[in-house]
Order: C-alpha cells, then structure tokens, then sequence
C-alpha cells in the first residue's frame, strides 16, 4: 500500500466534483476557462475545506477523540464546515470566533444550527483565535474529554493531503476530457489548499502551474507557508523531492482588506454568475477571479486555465465584514 492510501481517511466528498467548460466566461475573456466544481463538494453548503476534513475527521476518530476544538472569524467557511463534519461523525464541535460577540448570519448560523459551543475572544486581532483555541483545548482536557485541536483554516500538513489526492482527480479528469491546462487557479488563505496541489501536481508529475491569489497575507508569507506545507504534505504521501520554483502566488487583496468585499471582486462575480449562472464567495472566490479577469483582458494570460471554485456560498448571505476592525480609510458608509 502507498503512503497516501495508508493515511485514514473518511469519505465525505461526492468525488470526482464536475470539471466544467466555461464557454460564455472564455468568450468574454478571450482566454479558455473550466471550472473545477468544488462548491459542490457534498457537506453543508460544499466547498474546498471538505477535502481537508477527510483526513482531519479520520485521524481524529482514529485517535478516539470525543471533540473538536477549532476557530476563525464568525464568516469563516471553514469553521462551518469542520463543526459540521464533527457532529455528523460523533465528535462535539467547539468554535473559537475573534471578535466581540455578534449576530449569527451566514456561516455563523449554520455552526449554531449544528449545535457548535461558540466563544468569541473579544479581540479582533485574528490571532486571538490561537490562543483561544489552545485555551480551550486545555480546559476541556482537564474536564476529561479527549479534544482534538486545529488551526484556523485546518491548514496542516494532513488537512493538504486533501488536495494532493484531488490532483489525482484532477489528473484523471484532465486525461478523459483532452485538456492540458496551462494552470490551475485558487483563492489562498491559510495556504493550505494549495499547498496540497503544489504537492499534488508534484506527485502526478503534471506540467500545470498552480496559481495561488492571496486573499488574505502578503505574498512573500503566504509563499513561504504553501512551500513548507507542501513539502510536509509531500513527505506524508511518500514524496521524496520537493520542490523549488513551482509555488505561484499573485496578489488578490489590491488594497481591499481579508474578509471585505472589492469592487473588482464583485464585478468579477457579477460576470461569473451572467455568464455562467455560478455563484462566486466575495471574500475568496471573487477576489481570485479578479485577478485572472484582470490579466486575460490584458492578453497576459494564456489559457486552458482551471478555476477552482472552492465554495463560501454562506458568505453571499452573511455579513463578511462585521465582526472585522475598521481600517483608516474605511468609513462607516463604506463598510460592508
Ligand atoms: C471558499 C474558500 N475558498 C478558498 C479558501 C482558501 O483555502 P486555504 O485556507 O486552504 O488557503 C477558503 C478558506 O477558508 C475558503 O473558505
């Protein structure tokens, strides 16, 4: 058995996701575009961090864990989606939220709907959230229960095994429809996801580039966490070489903060759902698809490219922003 077939996993995604031709968006931007389809992943509302809570769910059962401990900010897709996946699968979900308490919209209602124990750090510094989560774990661990702790995003070396696996889907979606993209794009946040088709790609030997737009850090950070969980990632799956130059990262915050909307974000979106009636996140997917409008309309990009479309749905509905510290240059009319 391989190493990566030897990692506990827990099926949870409807597998393969469609790989969809987007023909009226490619006609638009004169750049040929797919759609990898994983808003549609299969739990709650879908998206990317699903793939990563296969393995994260499996090695916490497997170690008999009875909790999990975890956190971001009341809008994060990822909180959600682990709370969700926990109490489906028998463990008590804990959330740790940044902020001051506020009201449940979007994501942060679907956690309390799945019965997810919420605390808010009272900080908005983002980092609150490590501290609060490490906290937590504590305190349950001395009331006897066996929790089991992940950092914001669930961006560890297991959580992007996820990805590397999905490359091989990839790969094999890829060979069945005759396509050779030039790159696969995806909205970065906490690096993990595209740490995992770094890796992936390395495994399956593929010639794509992996394109990452960074919503949320600097570039030079964001690059330095996808090549270390790459590699990691890499090595857990058997991987021998890491490598070099094949982490990608392009700037998707122009000037716009993590968690708030931009203006070339949602036209980005408002020309995805026209033209392909799909829906896009404003805080990850929007602001990525900005970035590939922005340079196929300057004939700076050349095609196949593949999108990922990696979910956030709860977002179109919630209130990004809220629980977020104003910026200088934010006025209150212009906060989301
Ligand atoms: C909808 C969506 N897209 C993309 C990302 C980025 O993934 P990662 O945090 O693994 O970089 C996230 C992260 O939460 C997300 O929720």
């Amino acid at each position: 058995m391989s190493p990566l077939d030897a990692l506990p996993r827990l099926p949870l995604v409807n597998a393969p996701t469609p790989l969809q031709p987007a023909a009226r968006l490619s006609a638009v931007l004169g750049t040929e575009v797919w759609f990898k389809r994983d808003d549609l992943t299969g739990v709650g509302l879908g998206g990317n961090k699903v793939r990563a809570l296969e393995y994260l769910i499996a090695d916490a059962l497997r170690d008999g864990c009875d909790s999990l401990v975890t956190g971001a900010g009341p809008q994060s897709n990822w909180a959600t989606l682990a709370a969700v996946a926990a109490s489906r699968h028998g463990l008590e979900p804990h959330l740790v939220y940044y902020g001051p308490p506020v009201a449940p919209v979007g994501n942060h209602a679907l956690a309390e709907l799945v019965g997810a124990d919420i605390r808010f750090t009272g900080s908005t510094e983002r980092t609150s959230v490590d501290a609060g989560i490490e906290t937590l774990t504590r305190d349950l661990r001395a009331r006897g229960r066996r929790p089991y702790a992940l950092p914001r995003g669930g961006a560890t070396p297991l959580g992007s095994i996820g990805y590397l696996r999905a490359s091989g889907e990839l790969a094999d979606q890829f060979d069945e429809a005759g396509l050779k993209p030039e790159s696969v794009w995806l909205a970065t946040g906490s690096c993990g996801t595209q740490a995992g088709l770094v890796a992936g790609a390395r495994m399956w030997g593929t010639s794509y580039r992996v394109t990452g737009v960074s919503v949320s850090r600097p570039v030079t950070e964001c690059a330095a966490r996808v090549t270390e969980l790459a590699d990691q990632a890499g090595r857990l799956a058997g991987l021998t070489d890491t490598g070099a130059d094949d982490v990608e990262i392009l700037d998707g915050l122009a000037g716009s903060g993590y968690g708030r909307p931009s203006a070339a974000g949602t036209e980005a979106a408002r020309l995805v759902a026209r033209t392909e009636g799909v829906f896009l996140d404003p805080v990850f997917g929007a602001k990525a698809m900005a970035v590939l409008v922005d340079r196929a309309r300057a004939g700076r990009q050349r095609g196949p490219v593949v999108f990922l479309v990696s979910g956030g749905a709860p977002t179109l509905f919630g209130s990004p922003g809220t629980s977020l510290p104003p910026t200088p240059s934010d006025s209150p009319e212009r906060r989301p």
